[in-house]
């Protein structure tokens, strides 16, 4: 960059595009790129976006100096700029502003031979995923990262401030967590090593020496499935608290998923409406009461957290997400079965399908919890139901809408025989896990946890239909490029 470049535009103070209503009738500087540019006669009308929005400028030829006009001009696609000029705010503008420019500068240009590759047309999606490095500058994916950002961060303020210790897990583990057939192993100095599935056995561990505690990062599954739901490399935030049986654990996943969609709704209505997401059906998730409950079911604000924390049997909360039993929900889909609402009949016994899934959450307006599953389909970890041994004390949260399970949790398994037993049954290496069942040996507790998947919960709060937008660079079963 030219010193005149920087010295020109240091002047008026810089300012980005999402901070413009502080900014209006002043000359500011702003620092982004070309994302598109109208003419209509003697007027040039760029629009300009620098990562926290967009905005149109008005560069009317009798209005700038002839070298500006034909600078503007020369612009191309995602050229960088550096532009002054002074914010008007207009209705009819989608960001709510327009910028009469003034002056501006341009720090890179892109050949015009060599143009961006994403133009203004409609791509394939191979070929916006072969370009995900650059996709990812157009308004609606910038938008989608920035509330990633946002539900990455309210999950975690919402455990920092409810006293939860955070304590992240190896990335590299030596024995599965979920199952042995979506390990990634690797050669660990000539032992076999594995990418981890899950924080949750390390979590346990931390639980039981500091009581509440998450951990939170990147999970590995070599998932074969091509569904819009999978991927190989996914974020996971994991709570794990000693002494919380599965009813706190359904209290706190709700407070949880309330608390980021609150936060959402704070932060990012103008994403939301960019991204065209139908704001009502959030708002509806957050919203005290809901007809499915029972009247008088209260609930807590998700900023107010219940005075006592979520325990072991608290006991004290109204759920405001509406709850399945396993048993509830199978005969919710053989009725819808029979009615001919549903193509194919769930098979009790079996986990929920996709379609099933979909089914159960179009009864309702918010995320319901499935519990007690049949203890044959799920984890080894697992602590049976005192009720009915069958069943497993577990949680799949399915997100409204059709977008599936976003949460899975359970009361772990805390007698020692039981979970050696366990362990056998499933074929898995008793010397991998004597760590773990040392847990059970010392002052063993009765404790829970879930896991609550980040990319499907973008997806959901986000409206979209493929988690390959939900995270910056998206690892599926046939792309590892860029
Ligand atoms: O239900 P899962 O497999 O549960 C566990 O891993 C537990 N050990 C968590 C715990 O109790 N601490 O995975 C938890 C969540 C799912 O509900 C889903 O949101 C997400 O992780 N998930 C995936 N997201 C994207 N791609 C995949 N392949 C995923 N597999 C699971
Ligand atoms: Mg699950």
């Amino acid at each position: 960059m030219s010193e005149l470049e920087t010295e020109s535009v240091t002047n008026p103070p810089v300012a980005t595009i999402s901070s413009l209503a502080a900014h209006v009738g002043d000359t500011v500087t702003l620092r982004g790129w070309l994302y598109n540019m109208r003419q209509s006669g003697k007027l040039l009308f760029p629009i300009f976006r620098d990562g926290t929005g967009t905005i149109q400028g008005i560069v009317p030829k009798a209005a700038v100096s002839e070298e500006v006009f034909e600078r503007v001009k020369s612009l191309t696609q995602e050229s960088s700029i550096i532009v002054t000029g002074s914010v008007r705010a207009d209705s009819r503008a989608p960001s709510g502003f327009e910028l009469d420019v003034a002056n501006l500068e341009i720090v890179h240009l892109v050949p015009a031979d060599a143009p961006f590759p994403i133009s203004h047309k409609e791509h394939g999606v191979e070929f916006l995923m072969e370009h995900r490095h650059l996709w990812m500058r157009t308004p609606r994916q910038s938008a989608i990262l920035r509330i990633r950002a946002t539900i990455m961060r309210a999950a975690q303020e919402y455990f920092d401030s409810n006293g939860f210790v955070r304590t992240d897990p190896p990335i590299l583990t030596p024995a599965a967590c979920e199952g042995t057939s979506t390990l990634f192993e690797l050669d660990y100095f000539g032992d076999p090593a594995f990418l981890t599935q899950s924080g949750q056995l390390y979590v346990e561990a931390t639980a039981l020496a500091l009581g509440k505690v998450y951990s939170f990062g990147p999970t590995f599954r070599a998932e074969k499935s091509k569904t819009r739901r999978h991927l190989t490399e996914f974020w996971m935030i994991e709570p794990e608290v000693a002494f919380m049986d599965l009813e706190g654990d359904m209290q706190l996943a709700e407070a949880l998923l309330t608390h980021i969609v609150t936060r959402v709704l704070e932060l990012h209505r103008a994403d939301l409406k960019l991204i065209g997401r139908d704001i009502a059906k959030l708002e509806a998730v957050i919203a005290p009461a809901s007809a499915v409950l029972p009247e008088g079911a209260g609930g807590f604000s998700p900023l107010n957290p219940p005075a006592t924390d979520p325990g072991f049997s608290p006991g004290a909360t109204a759920p405001r997400f509406p709850r399945l039993s396993y048993d509830e929900a199978h005969a919710m889909l053989d009725e819808a079965f029979k009615a001919g609402k549903l193509e194919a009949p769930h098979i009790y016994g079996d986990d929920l399908g996709s379609p099933d899934e979909t089914y159960i959450s179009n009864q309702f307006d918010r995320p319901v919890m499935v519990h007690r599953y049949p203890a044959a389909s799920k984890a080894f970890y697992m602590q049976p139901d005192p009720a009915d041994p069958t069943k497993a004390l577990c949680v799949d949260v399915l997100a409204p809408e059709g977008y599936g399970e976003i949460i899975g949790g359970s009361q772990r398994v805390d007698s020692y025989d039981l979970l050696r037993a366990r362990i056998l049954e499933h074929h898995l290496p008793l010397d991998a896990f004597a760590w773990y069942l040392d847990l059970r040996k010392y002052g063993s507790v009765p404790h829970s946890g879930f896991g609550m998947g980040i990319e499907r919960a973008v997806a959901w709060i986000c409206g979209l239909d493929h988690v390959r937008e939900t995270i910056p660079f998206p690892r599926t079963l046939n792309r590892i490029y860029p």
